[in-house]
Parts: structure tokens; sequence; C-alpha cells
């Protein structure tokens, strides 16, 4: 079979990798159908269409959050133990439809790092954690745990599960896999040699001269042992590979060129937020060119840029959305008829090596030959300018730092801090899974709620720090708290306790809440800050 042929199959024919199926692409593209619009919850907050994952999603607290976030239309992964109740609870009863639902609902259980798979993780771009070890009254309570959602009456209590393998362990192993898999960290993983990613590489294929009538030559293939040492990520230090020869051998004036391309990516890539690519390599002097499409036309116009590579050293080659030229084939867009580049649509990548430029200027290092570059991962990245919004919002308790505090009166305290040891030391294994988050690195926020109630939202609150107050406070406001986070950067790395104002002795009704203007979440968070500051 002739190369200009080998080359049409593999962009427009049958896979020539096995492994990932176009078919995995397929139930990723038909979940995002419905967002056509990406929906931010705050200015320049990168969700885009990014999905976040809400552990705990059939809690009190927890299924709140969701209805909250798909309010706000936002992709929503429902993590919970028991799919049939997640499903009554959170979609009629039914499995939701991917086409026309923003909501996910997936199995697993936090205790086992192992079921907490890349496929969970996959795009997640912010988890709130409402997990929590379960306590129930001792004397047994009803199904729908009628007993625990009252809240402010005491019932001799008991734990179902460990706190220090759930409350302790289970967010550790949360964190662990949404840094890994999920998009956490302000980085959109694109191409990457770890395991779970390996596959994607399928995308890419060789396209060469030859189309044109050239000579060169290259090919694009995973090798063993060519990765970077020292990186977790690639067992067997596994790493892109694309080499091969290039040459201007027959003299054409558009020959002299060898590129790796993806096929149109199916959804296309949603970049909004992000401020450019990064690509760990191992170049060979040679600069290349790093192509982008915003258009699915095969030959349409191009953004692009030229990036020199160092001889055999690992290096991050950072291309900045805003050093990308225009193109169209090897003509620069005059810049009166250039449209933005859109973020939200990026259908293909391409990495060159090609004689020339742009507008018929020659690459300065180039030279007829043999080349290689070495690829370990591609990555979308945030600048600094990015506002840091919280990654990791979650919901612990107040009272986690009085178990042991010299001079509690305990009989003073509230159940849990009276009863932490009997407890399995819930409060204790809480303040380890926060100390975990704080010490994450990632943006988090930590909601400590006192004792939580049913009633009617927007309560007026109030927040502290330091570990003190008591008091009631409705799982609706601090769910409401848990999702403005998301989009506040001044809720970034906070540990507060929350409240009401009003007492336990006095009911809070939806006709009280409709009397008072609604909280601005923002201020709320501003206040924190300032006596955080203090
Ligand atoms: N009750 C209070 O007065 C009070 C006061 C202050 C703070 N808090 C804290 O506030 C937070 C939210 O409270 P809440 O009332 O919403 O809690 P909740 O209703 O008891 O919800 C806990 C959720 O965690 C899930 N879960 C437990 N273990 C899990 C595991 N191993 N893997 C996956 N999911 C697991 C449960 O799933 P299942 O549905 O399958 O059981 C449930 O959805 C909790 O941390 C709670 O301790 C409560």
């Amino acid at each position: 079979m002739g190369r200009a042929l080998r080359t049409f199959l593999s962009f427009n024919g049958p896979r020539f990798f096995t492994g990932r199926s176009n078919k995995k692409r397929a139930a990723s593209a038909s979940a995002a159908i419905a967002l056509a619009t990406p929906v931010q919850l705050g200015a320049n907050l990168p969700l885009g269409h990014g999905v976040v994952l809400v552990t705990g999603a059939t809690g009190g607290v927890g299924r709140r959050v969701v209805s909250l976030l798909l309010e706000k239309g936002l992709r929503v992964r429902a993590l919970v133990r028991n799919e049939q109740k997640a499903l009554a609870m959170l979609s009629a009863g039914k499995r939701p439809d991917p086409a026309s639902s923003r909501l996910e609902v997936v199995t697993a259980d936090i205790r086992d790092a192992a079921s907490l798979t890349p496929e969970i993780m996959e795009g997640v771009v912010a988890v709130v954690g409402c997990t929590a070890a379960i306590v129930q009254p001792k004397t047994g309570d009803s199904e729908d745990r009628a007993k625990y959602y009252q809240g402010i009456v005491f019932y001799e209590p008991e734990t179902l599960d460990s706190p220090e393998e759930t409350d302790y362990k289970g967010v550790q192993n949360v964190l662990a896999a949404a840094r890994k898999y999920g998009d956490v960290g302000g980085t959109k993983k694109l191409y990457s040699c770890s395991p779970a990613f390996i596959d994607r590489w399928q995308d890419f294929a060789s396209l060469d001269d030859v189309v044109m009538g050239g000579r060169s030559d290259s090919k694009f293939s995973l090798v063993p042992g060519a990765g970077e040492e020292g990186n977790d990520d690639s067992p067997s230090r596994i790493a892109g590979v694309f080499e091969g020869v290039v040459t201007t051998d027959r003299g054409f004036a558009s020959g002299g060129f060898t590129s790796m391309r993806t096929r149109n990516l199916e959804p296309a890539l949603d970049l909004t937020g992000y401020e450019g690519i990064r690509l760990r390599v191992k170049g060979d002097g040679n600069t290349y060119k790093i192509i982008l499409r915003d258009s699915d036309q095969w030959d349409g116009p191009s953004w692009s840029t030229m990036v020199p590579t160092k001889d055999g050293i690992w290096e991050d080659l950072e291309v900045p959305f805003a050093s990308l030229i225009p193109v169209a084939r090897t003509r620069s867009i005059p810049p009166e008829q250039r449209q933005p580049f859109k973020l939200d649509s990026v259908f293909a990548l391409q990495i060159m090596l090609s004689k020339f430029a742009y507008d018929g200027e020659e690459n300065p290092t180039y030279k007829n030959g043999p080349f290689k570059l070495v690829i370990q991962s591609i990555e979308a990245y945030q600048g600094n300018q990015a506002p840091r919004t919280p990654r990791y919002v979650h919901i612990s308790s107040a009272g986690v730092e009085r178990p042991g505090r010299p001079g509690i009166v305990l009989e003073e305290e509230p159940p849990a801090v009276r009863m932490n040891d009997m407890l399995g030391g819930i409060l204790t294994y809480k303040l380890k899974g926060e100390d975990e988050i704080r010490g994450s690195g990632l943006p988090y926020t930590i909601i400590r709620p006192c004792a939580l109630t049913e009633e009617a939202p927007n309560m007026p609150l109030l927040v502290d720090v330091g570990d003190t107050i008591k008091g009631k406070v409705s799982r609706d406001d601090v769910a409401r708290l848990a999702v403005a986070a998301l989009a506040c950067p001044d809720a970034s790395d906070l540990t507060f306790e929350v409240k009401s104002t009003i007492p336990f002795s006095q009911a809070w009704t939806e006709e009280d809440a409709a009397k008072v203007p609604s909280t601005d979440m923002t201020k709320v968070f501003a206040e924190v800050k300032g006596k955080v500051g203090k």
C-alpha cells in the first residue's frame, strides 16, 4: 500500500492502533451534548465543560449540593455507594440520560482506593466532599433516617462505619485519585503516559509531505524506556516518540515537512479558562511548529507557533494561546480578517517539523535528515493570573479541635465532642481528614457546620474560626455555601465554622426565609478571611 494511501486511512479510515476505540470517545461526547454553552459559576472560573464531583451525594448536604450545581448549569458526577438509592433521590428513579442531562451517577466506596477509578475522575475540575461515617440513633432509625435528620433532638448515637476509614483514609483516597486522574490541580491532562491515559495517544498519526509528493517519513509510537527518569506516571518509562527523516529531496516547494496530527477530536477539547498548552519533551535542537485547529475542516485555518527545542534535554515547552498565529495553509491571515481563537472547540493538535515557518520564511534550524522528539505529556495550563478558586470543598464539623482541648467543659459541648471516643474518634478523624486537604496544595474550603437541621435556607449566618461556636444551621445553607465557594477566590484556603444566629429554641421556616434578602456568600467568605487575618 502506498504511503499516501496509508496516511489517508490513518485519518479517515479504520483506526491504525488497537485498544482505545472511538466508542469510548463517543460516550463522553454524548455526555457533553447538552453543554453547547459552558456555564461558569463565577467570573473567569475555568470550570467550562469540566465536571464537579460530589462525594456523599445521597447525604443530607450532598444531595442538595448536587441539585444546586445542576441548577447552575454545571456538569455533576454524583459519587454514591448505593446506586438505586441515588437514582431514586437524584434522578426520579431513572438512570440519567447522558444526552439530555448534566448529571452522572457513579458508584464507589471512598474507603476502597481501587474503586476511585480514572473514569470517575476523568475531567473532574473540582470536588465537593460531603461523605461522613454514618452515625445513627442506637434505637434504630427509619429507612429514610427520619430521626437522624431531626437534627437537634438527642438520641443515643452509634457509628455504622469506622471514622478512621471514612473521614480520614477515605478523604485521603479521594484527594489522591482527584489529583492523579482529575484536573483539579489547575492543569487539564490532554495526553500523558500514565496507564490511565495512555490510550489517548491513539488520536495521533503521522502526516508527512508524502501527501504532496515529498519523501519525508515519520512515525509516532509509544516506546518503553524512552520516558523521563523518575517519572512516577510512566511505569517502564513509556513515552511517545515522534521520529523519522525529513527531507526536501524532490525539491517540491511545499515539501520538507513531517508531522504528527490528531484526528478531529470528538468532542472537541474545551480549553476555556486555560492560558496555553505545555508539552513535556526531550527534543533534538530542531524548531517544531505547534498547531491547534478550532475548526473541524481538514485544511481549514489553524493557529500555530514555532517552538525551539534543546538537544537531548528534558524541558517544558509552553505555548501560550496568545502566541499563536492564525494561518491559512502556509500564509498568516491578515489582521483585519482574523477571527478570535475558539478555545472551547479545539478539534485537532499537530506537531510539525517543516522547512518553512510562515509566509515563505524558512525555519532557521531546519536541516534535512533524521529527527526525534520524545513527548511525555501534553496538558493545558492556567496562567498565574487565573483566580485561585477552591478545587476541593469539604464539609467537616464544628468541634473537631475540641476533644482533648485543655479547659474544655465537656458537659457544655455538643454530643459529638462529649462522645468522641465512644463514636470511634469521629471528630479526631474528621480533623485528620481536614489536615490532608490543607496539606494537599490544592485550593480548598473546609466548612465546619454546627448542628445540621432540615430547616429552610437563607438563615442569617454567623461564621467564626478557632472552633468555639455552638448552634444550628440548615443543610440547605451549608450546601449553598459549598457551591458558592467554588466560584469565589476569597473562599480559597479557608477553614471556618458556621451556624445561624437563630437559637435552637426558635424554628426557621420558608416564610422566615422569604422575608430576608438572600445571603451574599461572597461577603461571608470575605468575613472569614478577615477573621483569619486577625
Ligand atoms: N448531623 C449533624 O448535626 C452534623 C453536624 C455537624 C457536621 N456534620 C457533618 O456534616 C457532613 C454532612 O452531613 P450530612 O447530614 O449530609 O451527612 P449524611 O446525610 O450522613 O451523609 C453522608 C454521606 O456519605 C456517604 N458515605 C458514607 N461513607 C461512604 C463511603 N465509604 N463511600 C462513599 N460514600 C460514603 C453516605 O452514603 P450512604 O447514603 O450510602 O450512606 C452519605 O451519602 C458530615 O460530615 C457530618 O458528619 C453533621
